[in-house]
């Protein structure tokens, strides 16, 4: 009898996995597709738009310093897969001004076609004690990160609506999962990107278009060396109790999960671990999302309560949206 009970789990859950891509959002196409990637010229921004030049990608990177840019523009002109794909740097600070961000944005759009997929991967780290970072230093990191990403969003989502397609995805953090020794300043830029793009995507979901946030683990990059210098002890010791990734891993998997429209972004088993336990009433794209979840939940019950909560509230903006739209049904 037991056995019957767990052939039926078992076909069941199989089941699910294989009726998921009926219901998942369809992938984006990378090949001729227009991705703008902001803090595309180091690290693993620059990673991430070699990963999508590799599809068939045209790619707008965006930064401050030109030399960087063009720098990075090489390396990923040599990812090319057709001669027809182009590299466009933009040159300007994300966190400052939204009129500049909206206008340079506008520019690459003239240029290279509206944006398929935005990457806000523009962002900066400091760790200390609390009480020894300077207090502008709690400013500048959400102005950086948090703001630096809201404003090429609110760049873009406009035409995305119009063309009922699009994928933005947030570079969070796993210090913007779990609260750690060191990270006042930083960690709660990174969580404030994952209030950003959770109700984002219940906004965007009528129109097709799917957010990500990606959690990267300590990953070997310019800016991660740069942080390390002045890392406290403590968060080092913390740091020390897993690996440092490298960019080029990153890249492929965030990369994976945005074109197939998956909210959350993880690595590792470190990372789908902390992901499931923190996943809260973070939305589900797919069922292989809403299984995960459930599977690494210890509360299942009450994890399954929560995605028919999750699903009730999307129905009735869905709902909404398709009565106003009636043309979209
Ligand atoms: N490396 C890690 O261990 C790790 C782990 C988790 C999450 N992350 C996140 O991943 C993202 C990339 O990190 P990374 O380690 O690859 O950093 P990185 O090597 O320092 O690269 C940062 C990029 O962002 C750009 N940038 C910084 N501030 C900007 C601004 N105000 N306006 C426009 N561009 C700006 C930089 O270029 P310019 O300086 O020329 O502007 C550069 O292209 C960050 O959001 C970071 O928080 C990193």
């Amino acid at each position: 009898m037991l056995l019957v009970v767990a052939a039926f789990i078992v076909a069941f859950v199989l089941l699910l996995y294989m009726i998921s891509p009926l219901i998942s959002p369809k992938p984006l196409k990378l090949n001729g597709a227009h991705v703008v990637v902001t803090g595309g010229s180091s690290g693993i921004g620059k990673c991430i738009a070699m990963e999508c030049y590799k599809h068939g990608a045209f790619i707008t990177l965006v930064a401050r310093d030109e030399h960087k840019l063009v720098q990075a523009k090489k390396e990923v002109e040599k990812c090319a897969i057709n001669d027809k794909q182009v590299v466009l740097c933009i040159s300007v600070d994300v966190s400052k001004d939204y009129n500049q961000v909206e206008s340079v944005i506008k520019q690459a759009q003239e240029k290279l076609g509206p944006v398929d997929m935005l990457v806000n991967c523009a962002g900066t780290s400091i760790s200390g004690k609390f009480e020894e970072v300077e207090v502008d230093r709690f400013k500048k990191l959400m102005e950086v990160n948090y703001l630096g990403s809201v404003y090429p969003t609110r760049a873009v989502v406009t035409t995305m609506k119009e063309r009922r397609m699009g994928r933005i995805m947030f570079v969070s953090s796993q210090a913007g999962q779990i609260g750690l020794f060191g990270y006042t300043a930083y960690s709660p830029s990174k969580f404030a990107l994952r209030g950003l793009a959770e109700a984002l995507q219940m906004e965007m979901k009528p129109y097709n278009i799917y957010v990500t946030v990606a959690y990267p683990p300590d990953t070997d990059t310019p800016g991660f060396a740069e942080e390390s210098k002045t890392k406290p002890l403590e968060t080092k010791l913390i740091s020390e109790t897993s690996g440092v990734c490298q960019p080029e891993q990153v890249a492929k998997i965030v990369v994976k999960d945005a074109v197939q429209g998956n909210f959350t972004s993880s690595f590792g088993p470190d990372g789908y671990m902390l992901s499931a336990l923190t996943c809260g009433m973070s939305p589900v794209t797919s069922i292989t999302e809403g299984l995960q979840q459930v599977r690494c939940n210890p509360s299942k019950s009450l994890h399954v309560q929560q995605l028919v909560l999750k699903a009730d509230l999307e129905s009735v903006i869905v709902g909404w949206f398709h009565v106003h739209n009636p043309r979209t049904l």
